[in-house]
């Protein structure tokens, strides 16, 4: 695949089938994720594959406990925007298309083949970042879907590292999971804020002398 495709249409792709993703192909996946960069080329990184089905249903209950929790407090706005706003106005359609797919992933995590879970080191966390997104840049190479997540590690922490049999945070710090699985809708270019709208030139405030007004792919 080009690596522009990759780069443009790579998005959360929440909603999977249940096809099993072969080891060789999580090798592949692992291995592209390890060449990315972290500070001072510590990679303080640790990953772990989940594919046990009691422990994924385990992880759907606290998963979708969490995003309930989640829309009552911090999402509250964006479900009032959902439950009153203009039906046709695009925001509100957008925000619901993402609450829906959020939603589906919380209800079906138990049924994604593949979780990835990744730590990284305290004070250097961020380091994590660019590894998982070259894995997700290589999966979508391999035509499986994936989709960043962070929820479990919000209010559950302790009670999701003790169904991974990992130790309490400390030396290392859960970062993310990763879900993984071939994907039932299709890829398409990421709508986002264009570049213009969110770049300065030279100084804070300063507009750069370009505008974008379509995406510069395909
Ligand atoms: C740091 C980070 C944390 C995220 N946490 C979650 C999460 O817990 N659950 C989830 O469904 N999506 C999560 N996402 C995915 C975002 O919701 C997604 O990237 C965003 O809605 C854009 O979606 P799109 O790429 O499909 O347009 C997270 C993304 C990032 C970068």
């Amino acid at each position: 695949m080009e690596l522009s495709q990759a780069l443009y249409t790579t998005r959360a792709m929440r909603r999977v089938t249940t096809e099993p993703i072969s080891d060789e192909i999580m090798a592949k996946l692992l291995d592209a994720a390890v060449r990315a960069p972290s500070g001072g080329n510590t990679q303080k990184w640790r990953f772990l594959i989940l594919t046990d089905q009691a422990k994924k249903t385990a992880l759907q209950k606290i998963y979708s406990e969490a995003l309930t929790d989640l829309n009552a407090t911090q999402y509250k706005p964006m479900m009032d925007l959902i439950a009153n706003g203009d039906p046709n106005d695009p925001e509100v359609i957008q925000v619901k298309k993402t609450y829906a797919s959020g939603r589906w992933l919380a209800d079906n995590l138990d049924k994604v083949p593949t979780l990835l879970f990744a730590w990284g080191k305290p004070n250097g966390e961020s380091s994590i970042f660019p590894a998982l997104w070259s894995l997700q840049l290589a999966a979508t190479a391999e035509g499986i879907g994936t989709s960043l997540t962070t929820l479990l590690f919000k209010k559950h922490t302790q009670q999701v590292l003790d169904l991974l049999g990992a130790p309490a945070v400390g030396e290392w710090v859960p970062m993310a999971m990763i879900t993984l699985g071939y994907p039932t809708g299709k890829w398409g270019v990421a709508k986002r804020q264009q570049p213009h709208e969110v770049a300065f030139q030279e100084t804070w405030g300063n507009p750069v002398s370009w505008t974008v007004d379509q995406p510069l792919w395909p």
